[in-house]
């Protein structure tokens, strides 16, 4: 258990939580380094002798301390921006580990990207290839590059992040793959190296990706016929977590079956985990400003607001909110809110708990696509973001100051 109450105290990965909360300016970030190891490793020990490349998805999480301790595990990443290729490398990691995502490459991010060699572009459109092999040829370089393909198959999840149904902006229709491929071949800055393809996010089935790869393992069958060898698979991301105690793919299970596919065809597997690897290694932990009960409805206002954590509103996701302190006496019903002037800042509707003003609640699940979609909304400083390593907490992030929010505003008038 890496979440748990010992003498009704919340221990995180061992550590108890009310010690480091009533220490610390509220509300914060805290990850859990073991926790994010572990994922790791067990995705990395389900490859066997199957050459592979675990490219952890940098827009999960994309803390300097966070991608530095995956380089050292020997994980790759998955970038989308300029940006995260600046974090990756600034936190240590092996350019020719990385692959390039996302359908609106600038050319100077492509440039940035071909001046640091990186693995390959996962390439959405023919005017993005027509792009990088212009940039390529002026440098007398060749990229790397791999087509993203749209699958056309229908995933279980919140509609925003589906990416591999037919009308999605995302990948390139099957009918259209193999003309483009000709294409490429024939072009003197352009390397074809694999295919990849990415169905979405938070996916609890193993099915959608089989029945994907069915799809884009024909393709390459038909790429080979044509003299066009690919030497990677990357099938993106996506596996989901457990939010309210639904069952997960087993993370071995799904290499395993994606392995067997593969079969014996003399492909690299390359994967894009985010949510899978960090997304239970994070709690949010703030504190109860005031109690307000209403004629119909009581409510838990918190310091932490949905600037802090955006998924509940924008996805209405679910996330556990847990009491620091357990005690006995009994659980009231409320709505846990922020204190942001929105009616969509919540944190959770309906949960029950015992708490008073100033105690302390955990919210669970919150490493991937928390801090990340983090804003200043309301002029609210970004928060800190502690990791727990070795049974000490470490500061990874400090809070923004009011001055470095107003230091890039320019006062015209
Ligand atoms: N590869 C590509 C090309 C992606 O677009 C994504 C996520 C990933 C990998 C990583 O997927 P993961 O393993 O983390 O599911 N903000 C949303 C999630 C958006 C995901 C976008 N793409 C949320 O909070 O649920």
């Amino acid at each position: 258990m890496t979440i748990d109450y010992k003498q009704d105290i919340l221990h995180f990965d061992n550590n108890n939580i009310l010690e480091i909360a009533k220490s610390r300016q509220t509300p914060f970030y805290l990850y859990s380094e073991s926790i994010i190891k572990n994922n790791y490793n067990s995705y990395s020990e389900s490859f066997g002798d199957h050459s592979h490349n675990i490219c952890y998805s940098v827009k999960a999480n994309s803390n300097l301390s966070i991608l530095s301790l995956l380089a050292k595990l020997g994980s790759g990443f998955d970038i989308v921006s300029g940006g995260e290729l600046t974090r990756v490398l600034t936190a240590g990691g092996d350019p020719s580990k990385i692959v390039f995502s996302g359908v609106g490459k600038t050319q100077e991010e492509i440039i940035q990207a071909l001046d640091n060699n990186i693995m390959c572009f996962n390439v959405e459109s023919k005017d993005e290839l027509n792009t990088i092999n212009k940039i390529a040829k002026q440098k007398n370089k060749k990229a790397n590059i791999s087509f993203r393909v749209n699958p056309a198959i229908n995933v279980n999840t919140h509609p925003y992040i589906t990416t591999g149904m037919r009308d999605n902006k995302f990948g390139i229709d099957q009918s259209d793959i193999l003309s483009l491929y000709k294409d490429a071949s024939m072009l003197d800055g352009i390397s074809i190296a694999g295919i990849d393809f990415h169905i979405g996010s938070q996916i609890m089935e193993l099915e959608p990706y089989l029945e994907s790869l069915v799809k884009i393992i024909a393709i390459v069958d038909d790429l080979d016929a044509c003299g066009i060898p690919l030497k990677h698979i990357d099938i993106g991301g996506g596996l989901g977590i457990s939010y309210e105690g639904e069952p997960i793919v087993d993370k071995s299970l799904y290499i395993s079956e994606i392995i067997k596919i593969i079969g014996n065809r003399k492909l690299s597997l390359v994967i894009e985990p985010g949510r899978s690897i960090v997304g239970e290694a994070g709690l949010l932990i703030t504190k109860i400003i005031n109690i307000k009960e209403s004629s119909t409805k009581s409510f838990v206002i918190t310091d932490a607001g949905m600037n802090d954590m955006l998924r509940p509103p924008l996805y209405e996701a679910f996330h556990s909110i847990i009491e620091v302190v357990n005690t006995s006496t009994p659980k009231t019903s409320y709505d846990v809110v922020g204190p942001i002037c929105e009616t969509a800042d919540f944190l959770g509707k309906d949960r029950k708990l015992s708490v008073s003003q100033g105690d302390f609640l955990a919210v669970e699940n919150v490493g991937a696509y928390g801090f990340v979609l983090a804003s200043n909304y309301n002029t609210r400083p970004k928060i800190d973001e502690y990791i727990i390593s070795n049974n000490k907490v470490n500061k990874i992030r400090k809070r923004d100051t009011i001055d470095q929010i107003l230091e890039n505003e320019i006062k015209f008038l």
